[in-house]
């Protein structure tokens, strides 16, 4: 792909669109009023905080990135929504239980204000849920044309000139790639006919998509995973990336594996179980939605130790992930870690791991800087997979026939070269000889 050649201006309000108005969504929403209110950090975002490097490390140039890059500002950000349940943002957020009633307080005529529209929705895709803030139709065709309405209402009452889509709801039942998913043509005709493997989040990423609004996947599903939104994607020239945010443990996996493997330690297995109790934890007590989850866990430690160039390494790996739905602890979820690796003559260890963490307060950073790398990306020309944004995810979307690349710092390395390439600066490789001469 050519550079791209000028980036057009972040000029105007930035609409944020969050099918699934949760923990993650309502935190995230929150969460920016805070900053903009000046009472809390944006502690966790690379946009907000991060700095980049340019050129020799003799010249000292580390510009922040929000400086370096055209994004749009936390100013502009409008926010809107779809959920099953009527609930507003202020009302979801105060029962997610994430942040506390003394900062929720400080923003409730914000989040007061964003009430959801109403979703489409279908119980045989999270069996653990039921509401009846949901939309009817004749077949998911029609679901997904009044989506787009929702889309085109809300960028006119809004006077938003750019749009976002993200999705923060539930992890559906695990769904295969499909015939149908094949190309736009037998989508559409898939949709008409109410096939199964419509699931609803594909009902949105279609609508985005085709109503040009950039889509980024925040849960395991399949939803923009598939050839016949890619192919839409480039059509309408918009760019998506999924899928499932990287939090908690397998983010804590993808900083360990890549250290173990490059100092050659040996793997011989790792066990990993959850307990957690809000929403998303009742959701994959379901088999169906586990199944799509423990997917997109188990692939990361695969692709980042290739067992295929390192058999007597990582050859006979027992990766195991559960998790448990346990409701006293919310949203405050912990993952056990039990690695046992291996060193020089075969001698094993053991390393421990208890990550005692914030579901959401994870995930909501990742969220804002989706939504401002997104419309970035989409006012740089660039469409389709955005693999540059794999950083930010459990099972990063990649051309056919690519392997996703999940070490967390090739990942950082990738997203500040492609924020360099797009800029016309000189790519860092720490080759560094120069400096030698
Ligand atoms: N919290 C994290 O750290 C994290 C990490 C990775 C992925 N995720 C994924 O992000 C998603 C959101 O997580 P959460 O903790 O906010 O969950 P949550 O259960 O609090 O929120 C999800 C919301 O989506 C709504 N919903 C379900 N189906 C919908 C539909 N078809 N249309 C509109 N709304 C719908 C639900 O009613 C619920 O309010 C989940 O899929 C989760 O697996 C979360």
């Amino acid at each position: 792909m050519e550079k791209p050649g000028k980036i057009s201006p972040a000029k105007g309000k930035l609409g944020v669109l969050l099918p699934g108005m949760g923990a993650v969504s309502t935190t995230f929403m929150a969460g920016v009023e805070l900053v903009r209110k000046g009472k809390a950090q944006p502690v966790g975002s690379l946009t907000q905080l991060g700095t980049i490097r340019l050129g020799k490390r003799t010249e000292a140039r580390s510009p922040q990135i929000k400086k370096f890059v055209p994004l749009g500002e936390l100013k502009d950000l409008v926010f809107g929504g779809w959920d099953i349940f009527k609930d507003n943002a202020y009302q979801a957020a105060s029962k997610a239980g994430v942040l506390s009633l003394q900062d929720l307080q400080k923003v409730k005529p914000f989040l007061s204000k964003i009430a959801p529209m109403k979703a489409a929705f279908d119980r045989e895709y999270v069996k653990k849920l039921d509401g009846s803030h949901v939309k009817k139709g004749k077949n998911k065709y029609d679901l997904a044309l009044q989506i787009k309405e929702d889309i085109e209402k809300f960028r006119k009452a809004q006077r938003v000139s750019r749009l976002v889509t993200v999705w923060c709801g539930s992890t559906e039942v695990f769904i295969r790639p499909e015939e149908v998913h094949s190309t736009p043509t037998k989508f559409v005709e898939a949709m008409k006919a109410n096939h199964p493997a419509i699931a609803p989040s594909m009902l949105y990423a279609w609508a985005s998509v085709t109503s040009g609004v950039p889509f980024a996947n925040g849960a395991p599903n399949l939803t923009v995973d598939i050839p016949a939104i890619q192919q839409l994607a480039l059509e309408h020239e918009v760019a998506v990336c999924g899928k499932d945010f990287k939090t908690g443990q397998t983010l804590m996996k993808t900083i360990l594996a890549p250290g173990f493997k490059a100092r050659m330690l040996g793997l011989a297995g790792w066990y990993s179980t959850n307990i957690l109790g809000n929403r998303d934890g009742e959701v994959l007590d379901d088999p169906g939605s586990f199944k799509t989850k423990e997917e997109s866990k188990l692939g990361a430690l695969e692709y980042i130790l290739q067992p295929q160039l390192y058999p007597m390494l990582y050859g006979k790996i027992h990766h195991k992930v559960r998790i448990n739905y346990y409701p006293p602890r919310g949203d405050n979820k912990e993952g056990w870690d039990n690695i046992d690796i291996f060193g020089w003559l075969g001698y094993p260890m053991q390393i421990k791991v208890d990550f005692l963490c914030r579901d959401s307060i994870l995930a909501a950073p990742i969220v804002l800087d989706l939504v401002l790398f997104l419309d970035l990306a989409q006012r740089a020309g660039m469409r389709g997979i955005q693999e540059w944004l794999s950083f930010y995810f459990k099972s990063p979307m990649t051309a056919p026939n690519l392997y996703p690349e999940h070490d967390l710092f090739i990942q950082l390395m990738k997203l500040k070269n492609t924020l360099r390439w797009m800029m016309g600066e000189g790519l860092i490789t720490h080759l560094g000889q120069e400096y030698y001469d």
